[in-house]
Formats: structure tokens, C-alpha cells, sequence
């Protein structure tokens, strides 16, 4: 396993629709494990492939509660097939740095996917799952939680960061 450096934004990858994966074959479990180890020693609770530059489309996450990790939960071609409710969570991102914002979501998404051996699974979730899911889905249309933020906190954001890259 190893550890894959995490595209920033304005990396233009992070604006990429992925592909879906078409056989779950040796390169793409490899990318599995490295998106694991990656999200822990981030450490996150999520992590979309083309985040570490992969256009494919899985996901990784662990919502669990910390004396219970690891629970690595892998999804391959993660589709929200139904969703309900409204919720305002304040949500920040790997690839976005030192910035979070509320954000609206729906409050309970189910997703369909396969898992890393192939197999078809469905999870159901609201609270923190159903928000994870639905911004690690958003990673693999190409979408940051900042599009979905007010122009004017994201005003705020991209000050910070081209301050940040001028030092
Ligand atoms: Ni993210």
C-alpha cells in the first residue's frame, strides 16, 4: 500500500467527470488500498478517487466512531438511487484545505455500487453517512463542495487562497 499525494484545489483534475470502472482487476484494487491508507493518514473520513488523480469511479470512507475503526466502506460506480429530506451540514474537504462551510444536502440518500469484489451492494444512510456520501459522489462529477456553497463565502475562500499562494 501506499500513500498517494491529494489534489488541491485548483487542480483542474478535481473538475473531471470520472469514468465507471468497467472490471475490478488488479490496478484498481491497488487504487483501493492506497485510497484507504491515504484517507487514514490524511487523516479524512472520505476520499474519491480523482482526488489522488484517478479517474475512476470509487469512493472510500469510514464514518465510524473512532474506537471502532477501521471500517473501511469501498464503493465502486456509486449511484444515489433515492434521496429525501433536507439537511445543513458544515462540511470541509481533503482537497480544499483549511475551509469549511455549510452546505445543503439531501438528509438521506440511498446509494447503489458494487463492493471491491464486485458484488452489488446498497447502503442507506442519513446523518453524517447520507453527507459523505453525497460529497464523495459530488468528487466523481467533478464537483467540490465549494459549488455548492454562496458566491459570497466562496469569494471568501478563493481570497485565502490565492493569499496562500502568494506566499
Ligand atoms: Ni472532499
Amino acid at each position: 500500500m501506499a500513500i498517494l499525494p491529494i489534489l488541491k484545489y485548483p487542480d483542474p483534475v478535481l473538475k473531471q467527470p470520472s469514468v465507471p470502472v468497467e472490471e475490478i482487476n488488479d490496478e484498481v484494487q491497488k487504487l483501493i488500498d492506497d485510497m484507504t491508507e491515504t484517507m487514514y493518514q490524511a487523516p479524512g473520513i472520505g476520499l474519491a478517487a480523482n482526488q489522488v488523480g484517478a479517474l475512476h469511479r470509487v469512493i472510500v470512507f469510514d464514518v465510524s466512531p473512532p474506537e471502532e475503526r477501521p471500517k473501511p466502506v469501498v464503493i465502486v460506480n456509486p449511484k444515489i438511487i433515492a434521496a429525501e429530506g433536507e439537511v445543513k451540514y458544515t462540511e470541509a474537504c481533503l482537497s480544499v484545505g483549511d475551509f469549511s462551510s455549510e452546505v445543503r444536502r439531501k438528509a438521506r440518500v440511498t446509494v447503489s455500487g458494487l463492493d471491491r469484489q464486485g458484488h452489488p451492494l446498497e447502503i442507506e444512510g442519513e446523518g453524517l453517512l447520507a453527507i459523505v456520501l453525497q460529497h464523495e459522489i459530488d468528487h466523481l462529477d467533478g464537483r467540490l463542495f465549494i459549488d455548492r456553497i454562496s458566491r459570497l463565502k466562496r469569494g471568501l475562500y478563493m481570497r485565502q487562497i490565492q493569499k496562500q499562494m502568494k506566499k
